[in-house]
């Protein structure tokens, strides 16, 4: 199958510091690609090029077939391509079936304003938040906030989805319903970029791992093989060193 999202040579420098050093990579539909990497190593980084949050310095990005290296993060959101944060972004002091209305309103399909609660109302479902629609975000637990970014992410309709570290700080009993909501967005063919430590995660529901290093993509292949591999195992070392 011909990938939905393709990303050939990316480049990003801040500075002196290359923190994403000619990564290449693609995704398909209804796929979820592993991304993991010792702190500091570019994820986030990476995932901000794909986003249109931050702008390439060299490589390309095709959404598609569609270059979109030069969107700026709107358009790409048009375009389907969305994602959450690594730390919860979205505005605290408004109630939750709000922020999802807004994805809705400004996202690829810019949903009429009669659609948006009803339409809102059916993600917060999905997402087992509808009996928090009324209520503000910093009424909310971390993990809800958490599906609540989620839920604005998809009310844009992604067709790529980049979730950073969004497992992340569940408990034990909470790990399995974020999984099972990974899942089901790949079962909807939404094409995932799971960037996650959690590595029970990453090996229960990733057919396909990248890993980096200092920027750089140093192993990809299924995650059994990729956490077995001799350089992947010193850079996470070479990180606890640190
Ligand atoms: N806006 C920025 N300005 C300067 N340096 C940055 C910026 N964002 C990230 N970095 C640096 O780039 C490197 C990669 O960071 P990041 O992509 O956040 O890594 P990861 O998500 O893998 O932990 C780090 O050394 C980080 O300090
Ligand atoms: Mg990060």
């Amino acid at each position: 199958m011909a990938a939905l999202l393709e990303v050939s040579g990316l480049r990003k420098a801040f500075g002196g510091l290359v923190a994403v050093n000619d990564v290449s990579l693609a995704v398909s539909a209804g796929e979820v690609l592993g991304l993991i990497g010792p702190n500091g190593s570019g994820k986030t980084t990476l995932l901000n090029l794909i986003a249109g949050s931050l702008r390439a310095d060299a490589g390309t990005i095709r959404m598609d077939g569609e270059d979109v290296t030069r969107l700026p993060n709107h358009k790409r959101v048009r375009r389907r391509i969305n994602r959450t944060f690594q730390l919860v972004r979205v505005s605290k002091d408004i109630p939750v079936i709000v922020s999802v209305m807004a994805g809705l309103l400004h996202g690829a399909e810019r949903a009429p304003y009669k659609d948006a609660s009803y339409d809102a109302a059916g993600i917060l479902g999905e997402l087992n938040l509808l009996l928090k629609a009324g209520q503000r975000l910093d009424q909310l637990t971390y993990i809800e906030q958490k599906r609540v970014e989620l839920a604005r992410a998809l009310a844009t309709r992604p067709r790529v989805l980049l979730l950073d570290e969004w497992l992340s700080g569940l408990g034990p009993g909470e790990l399995d319903g974020g999984m099972s909501v990974v899942w089901s967005l790949a079962a909807q063919g939404i094409a995932v970029i799971l960037v996650e430590h959690v590595m029970t995660a990453v090996r229960a529901l990733c057919g396909r791992v990248a890993v980096m290093n200092a920027g750089a993509k140093i192993a990809e292949g299924p995650p059994d093989q990729v956490l077995r591999d001799p350089e992947v195992i010193r850079a996470y070392l070479g990180d606890a060193d640190a």
